[in-house]
């Protein structure tokens, strides 16, 4: 494949995951996105009403004997002259560790508020993970069709609890039933949408002029335009300027606002993200002897990470698939790879993407892009495959657990099905397996980061392994990996001090106050979130 044609295909994606609080709006959004794309005529393929609301992704069947979406996938489409890759990243309320590991494939995030809620606790999370990363987030604050919370205030908000600056690109004209249209921060022009019969369904009608324009025509009211005008000076004066390099270092968040459900405000803030989303860039690596390098998207064959697993996707086929993204050069099907863990050479077959949750074979790909393929029993979770091998991408994120278990196969009989089970699981990065520090016992200790993920591993031991098992919580509801010497670390009696299977000590807690004890009684030491 010639290399200009991989940088104009490398350059036209637009590679992102929605980060938000359940309930915001997230899939009503993913669906306005597909309507005015074009992939759909009208709206709702991928949130049905909420008594069955199955996302694209369900999969499993436990997911859909619960009627969430609990795995993420990809969907691809184009809209105007981008590419849009689309990483579904659930946010429901007991969400699992895949939605952080799945934030790792995307170039940026769109983080949805609800206009009256402000920021929640999950996108605060979500969030954090985000920044951590290095990955630029955009904002839309939603449901401005029903009451909002005063929008300086929201915006003071945005910066006090995540600390980061946050400008306004456009600008909403009313909030409630009042919500009439969006204006552009800089230009001024103002875009007023007609309420339609279709209840959001179908496109909304707009009108984009000056506020003049928009006066003189009787779009809008003489208060409406003072109270715009006093809004705009009032920012000019007190926002933060936009610029796209501070966007692109996380240092600033570019702010919209509108109605996923009514679609106000909806086509203005897509443009601009196809606009203002990053195309894939170079991904930090280390060579074989630990070298650091900087893998570029064009100038590189092919290579791609594994940052998802997920086995029994057809329970007919009891196949496993290991989802990729593609971080450099061209992928076609049944292309062969060098896995460096192993060092075999293996075919990438069956490679497909999803939309809507139906799996298309995937012939090419480029960068940027999410590709499953028939995981060969030989991927985990962080593994690096390239055409040339000899380096690996930088390994995933460790998040800290908030729920911890103990878990025993009922039936002892079954007990090295249940091991195996259990370490396949754990390297899959289904579950986090520790280990008391010290101790002799051979209890198996699991942390997740919701309960959702015990139920997916009691399921999954018992329909892949054939092992029933018993699960007992734990009263640890809080983890946090111990950077100093674990030897030397005297933990406070009521908290736990275990390891994961790589060693890496993890001190567990039930009360935030006991990981600041520790702390304190702890000199030199440091509890942190995340293993980078
Ligand atoms: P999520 O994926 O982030 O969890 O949110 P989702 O899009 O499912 O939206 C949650 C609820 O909020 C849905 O209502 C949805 O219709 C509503 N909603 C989304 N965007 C807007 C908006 O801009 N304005 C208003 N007024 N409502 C919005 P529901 O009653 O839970 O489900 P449904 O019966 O409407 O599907």
């Amino acid at each position: 494949m010639e290399k200009s044609i991989i940088k104009s295909q490398a350059q036209s994606r637009r590679t992102f995951a929605i980060i938000s609080h359940p309930d915001a709006g997230k899939t009503t959004l993913t669906e306005k996105l597909l309507l005015y794309a074009g992939m759909v005529r009208t709206a709702g393929i991928v949130g049905r009403r909420k008594s069955q609301k199955a996302a694209s992704s369900d999969w499993l069947a436990l997911e859909q004997e619960r009627g969430i979406s609990i795995s993420a996938s990809a969907m691809q489409f184009h809209y105007k002259d981008v590419v849009i890759n689309v990483l579904d990243t659930p946010g429901h309320q007991d969400f699992s560790e895949d939605t952080y590991r799945t934030l790792t494939a995307a170039d940026c995030a769109v983080m949805v508020i609800d206009a009256s809620k402000g920021v929640e606790t999950q996108t605060e999370k979500l969030f954090k993970v985000c920044r951590l990363r290095g990955i630029p987030i955009l904002t839309f604050v939603n449901k401005m069709d029903l009451p909002a919370k005063d929008i300086f205030d929201l915006l003071s908000e945005l910066e006090e609890v995540l600390g980061i600056n946050a400008s306004p690109i456009n600008w909403p004209i009313g909030s409630g039933k009042q919500f009439i249209g969006v204006a552009n921060c800089e230009s001024h022009q103002i875009t007023i949408f007609e309420k339609s019969e279709s209840g959001g369904a179908q496109r909304a009608v707009a009108k984009t002029c000056s506020v003049e324009e928009a006066l003189a025509s009787k779009l809008i009211t003489e208060e409406q335009k003072n109270t715009l005008t006093d809004e705009l000076e009032l920012l000019e004066v007190a926002g933060n300027p936009f610029s796209r390099e501070s966007f692109l270092a996380c240092e600033i968040t570019p702010v919209f606002f509108g109605s996923a459900m009514t679609n106000f405000g909806i086509e203005p803030f897509f443009d601009d993200f196809a606009k203002f989303a990053p195309a894939p860039g170079p991904r930090p690596a280390n060579l074989d002897n630990g070298d650091e390098i900087l893998v570029d998207p064009v100038n590189d064959p092919f290579s791609a990470y594994v940052f998802k697993i997920q086995a029994n996707m057809d329970p007919k086929h009891r196949d496993s698939m290991a989802f990729l993204r593609v971080n450099s050069g061209f992928f076609e099907r049944d292309l062969s790879v060098r896995h460096p863990n192993s060092k075999k050479d293996v075919r990438l077959s069956r490679s497909h993407s999803m939309f809507g949750g139906e799996r298309t074979t995937v012939d090419q790909a480029f960068p940027g892009d999410i590709i499953g393929v028939v995981n060969p029993g030989l991927f985990k979770i962080g593994d690096t495959v390239s055409t040339n091998g000899g380096f690996s991408f930088k390994p995933m994120p460790q998040f800290s657990p908030e729920v911890v278990a103990q878990v025993r196969p009922k039936d002892i009989n079954k007990k090295k099905s249940f091991d195996k089970g259990v370490e396949q699981l754990g390297a899959e990065g289904a579950v986090l397996v520790l280990r008391r520090r010290g101790s002799v016992a051979t209890e198996n200790l699991i942390a997740a980061v919701g309960k959702l993920q015990f139920e997916v591993m009691q399921h999954r031991l018992e329909s892949e392994y054939n092992v029933k098992t018993a699960l007992d919580l734990l009263p640890y509801n809080g983890g946090a990996w111990l950077i100093g010497d674990p030897d030397k670390f005297n933990p406070p009696s009521s908290t736990l001090l275990a390891e994961d299977l790589k060693g890496r000590p993890i001190l567990l807690y039930s009360q935030n106050w006991e990981r600041e004890f520790a702390l304190r009684q702890n000199e030199g030491y440091e509890l942190v979130d995340f293993l980078q």
